[in-house]
């Protein structure tokens, strides 16, 4: 039988640069500041391949940088089709990554796969792509990225 708790989540934006690597900054800080950061999978992906081995975009790590989180590390990866075997929750930012995810599932995958606002937090609002936006818009991404980590994070602990 499933354990209660997730154990490994993916999150998934377009271009793997601004929205799903601060999700995955975001939410590695609050499970370490829980003292559960090192047996959980925690990574990011995007649905196309564009940016492949790049860093986040700079605004992105800017306004993770802001709030003491360092994101500049991490570099951008596809979503492969063995994430399905290798993550419990695979979560889209919006309606269209949650379709471009359900798309590449492999036939027979159980992985659970949705909307990371809500599942997090029960509503179905999405985080809507900043890439062509502001500074506020980046602020305002990474508010409701922090509101869905910290409700994502009761499914964890
Ligand atoms: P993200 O934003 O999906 O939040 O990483 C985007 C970044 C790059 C592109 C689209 C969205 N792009 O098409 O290059």
């Amino acid at each position: 039988m499933k354990s209660q708790a997730y154990q490994s989540v993916l999150f998934v934006c377009l271009g793997n640069i601004c929205r799903s690597p601060l999700a995955e900054g975001v939410f590695r800080s609050i499970i370490a500041t829980a003292g559960r950061g090192g047996n959980l999978l925690v990574d990011s992906a995007g649905t196309n391949g564009y940016h492949t081995g790049e860093a986040p975009d700079p605004r992105s790590i800017r306004v993770a940088h802001e709030h003491n989180i360092d994101i500049s590390e991490q570099r951008c990866r596809q979503l492969a089709p063995g994430d399905f075997a290798r993550f419990d929750l695979i979560l889209g930012m919006d309606r269209s990554n949650v379709a471009a995810i359900e798309a590449r599932r492999p036939k027979g995958a159980e992985t659970t796969t949705g909307l990371f606002y809500e599942i997090a937090l029960g509503e179905p609002k999405q985080i809507p792509d900043p890439y062509y936006g502001t500074d506020a818009d980046f602020e305002r991404v990474y508010r409701m990225i922090l509101a869905a980590s910290t409700g994502l994070s009761k499914l964890f602990l």
